[in-house]
């Protein structure tokens, strides 16, 4: 991208920009899911774990309340709990609440703004625990502060670690298993396969909420980025890919359009597909295996009556 002088592009996010050119240079056009979560689309995504048809968040909730006093009983006192990608932190409440004496929380977050404000709602609501907010991306190489007294255990929730591919996942827990350390433990909450008419409808909501959040992407784009996407001229599509285990989200081209972004043309045919975003259903077989790569092992689970959702317990191993 040798255009950095180019007026077209003068102002704008140049990694944003870069991302969004090289995506959809590819013969399947992507782009990447981080760039959903602007203003508007965390607000839609904090809708979508309202709808009725999108059964992780309640299923996580409603395992970590039935089961929050063995848990904490599993964890024992004295607990640093450590948050990844930490979001409204209503699950994390579930387990301050129930753990005994427990001696800080450290949610990291890229977000700085949601974060910081976070943090001080917790510090109002639990006086006397120490919180220390960390910014920066749950994949960057990060150090826990060097005043943390007690035992360091990571939460992961809403099945997120399904949104990284295999290589990401490998990534991700050897990271947390460098922070977190040699006693290091891992509550996670993951997402099981089932059927897809279950599934499907997760992701592509009657009251068309998921539809909005996916299509976001597209005006976020057009304001950052001086595009001219025709919102109208794309649809949200969702669907099950068995062999990948994996609902992808695509944005759908309904006609041949051209669309110009920072001062580049790029073409859809009717019918081709943007690939916005993965999201994995696991099976805790093949999990395993990836847990034990990485240097962990799998010490207890929880999961809800119909097992659709699973919260795990990892404890660092060699
Ligand atoms: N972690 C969430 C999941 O995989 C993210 C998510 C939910 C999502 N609905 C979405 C991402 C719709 C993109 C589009 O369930």
């Amino acid at each position: 991208m040798d255009d950095v002088f180019d007026p077209a592009t003068r102002g704008l996010d140049r990694k944003f920009l870069e991302d969004v050119w090289r995506g959809l240079s590819a013969p399947q056009k992507t782009l990447p899911c981080e760039y959903l979560y602007d203003e508007t689309g965390s607000n839609l995504f904090e809708q979508i774990t309202e709808l009725p048809e999108y059964y992780p968040t309640r299923t996580e909730i409603g395992i970590l309340t039935n089961h929050a006093a063995e848990i904490a009983a599993a964890l024992g006192p004295n607990i640093v709990l450590v948050e990844y990608g930490a979001g409204a932190s209503t699950k994390t409440r579930i387990l301050l609440d129930a753990l005994t004496d427990p001696a800080g929380y450290i949610p990291i977050d890229v977000s700085e703004d949601f974060l910081l404000q976070t943090a001080d709602q917790l510090r109002a609501e639990y006086p006397g625990l120490p919180v220390t907010p960390m910014v920066g991306n749950f994949m960057a190489d990060l150090q826990l502060p060097s005043d943390v007294t007690g035992k360091a255990v990571g939460f992961f929730p809403g099945s997120t670690l399904g949104n990284l591919s295999d290589d990401e996942i490998h990534r991700f827990m050897r990271q947390a298993r460098h922070l977190l350390g040699a006693d290091g433990r891992f509550v996670l909450g993951i997402d099981l396969r089932k059927s897809p008419d279950i599934l499907v409808p997760a992701y592509d909501d009657a009251a068309g909420v998921t539809a909005d959040f996916n299509l976001n992407l597209l005006t976020r784009i057009n304001r950052d980025l001086n595009a001219n996407f025709d919102r109208a001229g794309f649809a949200h599509r969702a669907l099950w890919n068995d062999s990948a285990s994996r609902i992808e989200m695509h944005l759908l081209s309904l006609k041949d359009q051209s669309v110009e972004i920072a001062g580049r043309q790029f073409d859809f045919s009717e019918g081709e597909t943007i690939h916005t975003e993965n999201s994995r259903k696991f099976d805790l077989d093949q999990l395993r295996q990836h847990f034990t790569a990485a240097g962990w092992a799998l010490e207890l689970k929880w999961l809800d009556p119909s097992a659709y959702f699973a919260v795990l317990l990892l404890r660092a191993a060699d």
